[in-house]
């Protein structure tokens, strides 16, 4: 096996969930550019639909809208990758949310939006597409999930995400043990992105983008080929052998804190 053979993902398919801009666009025109067949789903249809149509000038790439914070629209979902697809070599659950409020002001609906999306939409959607991943997976060439976590849910953050956090840790330790639960025909594998540039990171970035790069070992934020290049191999040959593993793809700054 060659060493391009080794990274060579063209010809799969792949669903990205909030692929519709941010880190989820990182990894899906990276998979794109890589002839993947990409699904993209995010809530905002039209917005989705423009994505969807802008990397289909250099590839494929399809939108479905959801709103993944529902276990009825993570099964309707997996229902229309169903009715397109005859299986599925790679699921990225992307989408995320957050939310910021001082501890005494943070209250359940800062808990539920959260949990709602970054976990339990993790967890239903993953659900309702095994069978879809166990159509592609063999022991010898599994199927991947990859979830992306957070270093916010490895070191506590600067600011008060309560719920973010949480949900963070709570994604990397379910991580492993959906990789437990579905292997060795489907591996499940964590991203814990630093600082990328995105509409979440946008405020955080505009204030305190300075203090973050000085104090990242690598001295910048990343990339969008840092976070492509990430996915790549997890879904690629190169990383057939890795499940149940948390990567933080973050300049050092949670490895070496
Ligand atoms: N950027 C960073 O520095 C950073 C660092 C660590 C971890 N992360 C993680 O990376 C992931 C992506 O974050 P990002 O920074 O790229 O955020 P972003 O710019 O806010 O993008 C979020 C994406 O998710 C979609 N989305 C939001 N709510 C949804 C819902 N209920 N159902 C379906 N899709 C939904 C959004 O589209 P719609 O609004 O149209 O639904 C959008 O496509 C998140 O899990 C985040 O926690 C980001």
């Amino acid at each position: 096996m060659t060493a391009s053979d080794l990274f060579d993902i063209s010809g799969k398919t792949a669903l990205v969930t909030g692929g519709s801009r941010g880190i989820g666009l990182m990894i899906a025109e990276g998979f794109v550019d890589a002839g993947v067949t990409v699904y993209i789903s995010s809530r905002k249809a039209d917005v989705c639909e423009q994505v969807a149509a802008e990397l289909s000038k250099k590839g494929t790439c399809v939108a479905i809208p959801a709103d993944l914070s529902s276990e009825t629209e993570c099964r309707r979902l997996a229902g229309e990758m169903a009715s397109r697809v005859d299986q599925l070599d790679i699921l990225v659950n992307n989408a995320g949310a957050t939310w910021g409020a001082p501890l005494a002001d943070f209250d359940e609906a800062a808990f539920e939006r959260v949990l709602a999306l970054n976990v339990k939409g993790v967890f239903h959607l993953t659900k309702f597409l095994v069978p879809l991943l166990e159509k592609a997976g063999t022991q010898e060439e599994p199927a991947r999930v990859i979830n992306i976590g957070s270093i916010d849910g490895i070191g506590v953050p600067a600011l008060e995400t309560y719920s973010y956090s949480a949900s963070k840790a709570a994604v990397h330790h379910m991580t492993r043990h959906l990789a437990k639960r579905l292997a060795p025909t489907i591996t499940v594998n964590a991203i814990a992105p630093g600082p990328f540039e995105s509409k979440m990171m946008a405020a955080t970035l505009d204030a305190f983008r300075d203090q973050i790069e000085a104090g990242a070992p690598l001295k910048r934020i990343g990339r969008p080929d840092d976070m492509a290049g990430a996915a790549i191999f997890l879904s690629s040959r190169a990383g057939a052998y890795l499940t149940g593993a948390v990567i933080p793809v973050d300049g050092g700054i949670s490895t070496t804190r």
